[in-house]
């Protein structure tokens, strides 16, 4: 009660008090001094988005016998710390933490707060919706979450709270990509604490701790300034302060216990320490870590003392300087030093924390998770793109869309997508996101009520179809319209599969004209999960083409014999391994696929003008070491089986191949009449309990690779990986050799000699190597011990996790031979895997003849290399679009093309261009220039970026050519349309 009025006597201080001339960002830095080590304290609380509790229960400080976390009480204590003293500072990070806490204060504590911010005191940094991981995240999400983090910072409180530095100083490994968004969303710098412990050694001994990263080989400015923390960031040497720490207070009183002059030693020598391995006169000391400042006035009161004590020692000739800072502030001071930095070009993974702990199982932990993430995806972009298509703009539709917006930024967070989490926190984040796409299909079919000739139509979402589930056709799919939304630019055609009893049916398109169709039975081992209703056994298999939404007709037929075109085909299975032959041969005009009957495995493909011998199997790891972050191989890996179990169905549209490799593994491979890629659909688990497994694919070509492998960074550009090397360091091979040489894999994974490459495109994050010559490997299941020795806490997993889960996937092979440009299609097939078309489904009977589908903008006039990467309500009356080039330097070409027609489509009067998160005009952008060591001689003044192209800012009544754009290979422009 007493702090209660105290509390409230500050705040009607602060609010009294006349507001200052407001100097926010760089200018409201601390002032340091020359010829003095100055050491910049920042105090920072680690807030994760959910771990070993949910996002609520850490936000509340609920079930602290699990971890004692709450962060509402954080943000409360530190901001009446905050008032008490202007020279007291504080970086937010988690955003959607303090969007959270923001939504409950009253109008006196908003405006207490707004001033803090103007005046650099609360500093917002990284600012995201949560810390998101760098291996299992795919760009796209990347991109969204930072735009909502960041608009929600710019609409609350306007261009102060602009955070400058990225902050990732938990996650497991730092991706290349992450680095070349932050440059492109105008970022100064970026700083983590995570690294393998040799390479952080080796750049103790030479300096190198700071580094200029080439974050893209692609984009000439994608250049950021990285900085690796000291230590962890958790560790402060014994100076934490904070009530979950046990570290001594300073005591400066008259008692005999009096320490100032030994914690003062202690704490210039640390900072001696630090000093020495850095090139200015500037070291950062962040005092924080796991959800630290609840009882902020113990942190803010130790640190004052330790501020003042450690100055006073410079009237006796002390060269230390110590203030409260930001991570800002302290990049802000490292610019203006005009020190050269090396470079780095590749990025930081796998992360060893030691010689027997590489974190490389995360990559693919969870898998159903890492699935479910990506569904989430799909779910949002095409609930954004129909809301802007269809204006929906009530407060519901608003919120739901939102809602997902939200709930996709925390599955980015690094205990999330990462798969690193406790098993209720999993079960939670299932939930969340069950909900929220939910909500989003909503707006959806909102939205398709008014842009087809369907207004009453039901337009159901059926999230089972993975599984050959679907409550809408289950009793019958006579009289059923499947409406697709397609969210590429382009016109595209995919085949589209219908769970249906075994029935004959005819497949219409929106002018009554017939479509080929066949029925395919689904794998007897889908049928047998224990949680699937069995109530359809096939699946109706048709080709679409949609630009963006079509609808076809399924309405059953009696065969009628004789009648070749409304006989709809039902597969039959036509080989099984007990034929005489010793092959099986599947084939389209496009692809041959040679099954060896002994084995029942894949032996050959041929596609592309090219024969290969590719033998494909699955094999398993049996660890004793292994945890939810780190693969640890105890023995050698064991293939599974040579033995497998065949069925093939041989159709015109289909043909597909099932084989059962044992109990718990079996698989699909399927080609389609006219696609050229080759699909494996694989079903594994539940994984026997006997001892843990990591379960893992082969794919065993003769193809000469020599060592080298290439995996993509969060989807966009690839990296290419030499087997047991790395760019700067050697790594410790000896304990792991396997696990060092796993990369995380987002979407590809290629090899190749001087004549073909071999290429394996995945639908969720996964682990990959390539141990041998000719040789891809991808892990794909795990049921690893709940025990994880990185962390001390013992009981911190629960034992059930995960282990008898199913998990159900997709991984797509491209044999292709070695040309410049030939790329591009394996390009545009990951855009299709990673947003195909989203299947509605409606009762024929709704259908409305009257009523007319209203007309969409084109997105076709676009050049085949961009993708329309983000199409959304930004405000009431702005739109925000996203284009994209997706190919690189090697692989495309510099596009233009003219938007005033998509523009005018939208409805637009104006438009303007921002930062990649669409928060920032794009002529403000000026971000720090660093000098790279070995780029020409240093300059004398601090070097800025601004935007290497002119804005474009155009409205309705100006010249179409003011509408057109340009994009260099792997450029990503975003604008923001107004409209009428
Ligand atoms: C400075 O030196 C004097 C003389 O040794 C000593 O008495 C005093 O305590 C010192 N001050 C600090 C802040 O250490
Ligand atoms: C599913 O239903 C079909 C048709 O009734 C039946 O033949 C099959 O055995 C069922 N499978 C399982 C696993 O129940
Ligand atoms: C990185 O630095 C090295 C040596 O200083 C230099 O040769 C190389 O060109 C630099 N690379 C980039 C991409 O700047
Ligand atoms: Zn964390």
């Amino acid at each position: 009660m007493k702090y209660f009025a105290f509390f409230l006597f500050v705040l009607l201080f602060a609010v009294d008090t006349k507001p200052t001339e407001a100097v926010c960002g760089y200018e409201s830095c601390p002032e340091t001094k020359p010829n003095f080590v100055n050491i910049h304290l920042v105090p920072h609380s680690h807030d994760d988005a959910g771990w070993l509790k949910t996002v609520d229960q850490y936000f509340y400080g609920h079930k602290n016998n699990i971890q004692h976390a709450g962060v509402q009480y954080i943000i409360d204590t530190v901001v009446s710390e905050l008032i008490k003293d202007p020279k007291r500072r504080f970086i937010q990070v988690e955003t959607s933490f303090f969007a959270k806490w923001w939504k409950q204060q009253s109008e006196t504590v908003k405006q207490v707060v707004k001033k803090l911010v103007n005046e650099g005191r609360l500093e917002f940094t990284n600012g995201a919706w949560s810390m998101n991981d760098e291996a299992a995240v795919n760009y796209h999400s990347v991109i969204d979450q930072f735009t909502v983090g960041l608009k929600f910072l710019d609409e609350t409180f306007g261009a102060c709270a602009r955070p400058r530095v990225g902050w990732q100083i938990d996650p497991f490994g730092h991706s290349r990509e992450q680095a070349s968004l932050y440059a492109q969303m105008g970022y100064d710098g970026e700083f983590f604490s995570r690294m393998d412990h040799k390479d952080k050694a080796r750049r103790m001994e030479d300096l190198s701790l700071e580094m200029i990263w080439d974050a893209s080989e692609s984009l000439s400015d994608a250049k950021l300034f990285t900085g690796l923390l000291y230590s962890s960031y958790w560790e402060t040497s014994g100076f934490c302060f904070d009530v979950l720490c046990r570290d001594d207070p300073i005591i400066d009183g008259d008692s005999y216990d009096n320490n100032v002059q030994t914690r003062v030693d202690d704490f210039i020598a640390y900072a001696a320490k630090v000093a020495a391995k850095f090139r200015t006169t500037h070291i950062m000391i962040p005092l924080g870590g796991d959800f630290q400042y609840e009882d902020a006035h113990i942190n803010y009161k130790n640190m004052d003392k330790l501020i003042k004590y450690v100055n006073a020692r410079q009237a006796n000739g002390s060269h230390y300087n110590i203030f409260y800072s930001t991570p800002g502030c302290y990049l802000n001071s490292v610019h203006k030093g005009l020190q050269s930095y090396p470079n780095k070009t590749q990025d930081f993974f796998p992360y060893a924390s030691d010689s027997n702990s590489f974190w490389t199982g995360y990559y693919t932990s969870r898998p159903t998770q890492k699935r479910f993430e990506r569904d989430g995806n799909h779910m949002l972009q095409t609930a954004k793109q129909l809301s802007v298509f269809a204006d929906l703009k009530s407060e519901q539709q608003k919120e739901d869309l939102d809602y997902l917006r939200q709930i996709m930024g925390v599955m980015q967070n690094h205990a999330a997508i990462t798969g690193t989490e406790k098993q209720a926190v999993s079960n939670d984040y299932d939930r969340l996101l069950y909900d929220a796409i939910i909500g989003a299909a909503r707006n959806a079919q909102d939205a398709l009520r008014v842009l087809t000739n369907l207004p009453d139509g039901e337009f159901e979402s059926c999230l089972q179809l993975n599984i050959s589930e679907c409550a809408f056709t289950q009793d019958s799919a006579d009289n059923v319209v499947v409406t697709l939304f397609n969210p590429l630019a382009h016109t595209t055609s995919q085949y589209v599969r219908v769970p249906v009893k075994e029935e004959n049916y005819q497949v219409t398109d929106e002018k009554g004209r017939l479509v080929a169709s066949e029925v395919v039975p689904v794998a007897w081992q889908v049928l047998a999960l224990r949680f699937r209703k069995n109530t359809t056994q096939h699946e109706l298999v048709f080709k679409a083409s949609v630009n963006k939404i079509a609808s076809y007709h399924i309405k059953k037929v009696v065969r009628r014999k004789g009648n070749a075109i409304f006989r709809p085909k039902r597969l039959k299975k036509v080989v099984t391994n007990n034929d005489e032959e010793s092959e099986t041969v599947l084939q389209t005009s496009l692809i041959k696929l040679v099954i060896d009957n002994n084995s029942g495995l894949l032996k050959t493909v041929e596609m592309n003008g090219l024969v290969e011998d590719i033998e494909q199997n699955f094999g398993v790891y049996n660890t004793k070491g292994s945890c939810l972050y780190s693969f640890r191989e105890d023995e050698p890996m064991s293939v599974l089986s040579n033995d497998v179990k065949l069925a093939v169905y041989d159709g015109d549209l289909v043909k597909e191949v099932h084989q059962e490799f044992n109990e718990w593994i079996s698989q699909v491979i399927r080609i389609y009449k006219g696609v050229n890629r080759v699909e494996f659909e694989w079903l594994i688990g539940p994984i026997p309990q006997t001892n843990p497994k990591e379960v893992i694919t082969v794919f065993d070509s003769g193809i000469s690779s020599e060592g080298t492998f290439y995996t993509d960074s969060n989807g966009r550009e690839t990296i290419k990986r030499e087997r047991d090397k790395r760019e700067d360091f050697t790594p410790d091979l000896e304990n792991q050799p396997t696990s060092a040489n796993y990369y995380p894999v987002t979407s590809r994974i290629y090899l190749q000699d001087n004549r073909k490459r071999m290429v394996l495109l995945n639908d969720r994050s996964q682990g990959g190597t390539s141990m041998n010559d000719g040789e891809l490997e991808l892990m794909l299941h795990r049921s690893v011990l709940s025990t994880n020795e990185v962390q001390s806490v013992a009981d911190l997993f629960d034992s059930d996790l995960d282990q008898g889960r199913i998990a159900h996937g997709k991984l797509f092979l491209i044999l292709n031979a070695l040309a410049k440009k030939n790329t591009v299609v394996e390009r545009l097939s990951e855009k299709e895997i990673h947003l195909p078309f989203w299947k509605f489904f409606s009762s024929y009977s709704k259908v409305n003849r009257n009523a007319a589908a209203k007309p969409l903008p084109d997105f076709n006039l676009l050049p085949k290399s961009v993708h329309l990467l983000t199409l959304e309500p930004f405000t009431d009356d702005e739109v925000l679009l996203r284009v994209e080039n997706f190919l690189d330097h090697i692989e495309g070409n510099v596009v233009s093309f003219n938007i005033r027609q998509i523009f005018d489509g939208l409805g637009g009067v104006e438009i303007r261009e921002t930062t990649l998160d669409g928060n920032m005009p794009l002529s403000e952008m000026k971000r720090f220039k660093f000098h790279a060591e070995g780029s020409g001689a240093v300059s004398t003044e601090a070097e800025f970026y601004t935007a290497a192209h002119k804005a474009l800012s155009a409205d309705s009544s100006m010249e179409a050519s003011e509408f057109s754009v340009t994009l260099n290979p792997m450029q990503i422009r975003t604008f923001i349309i107004r409209k009428k």
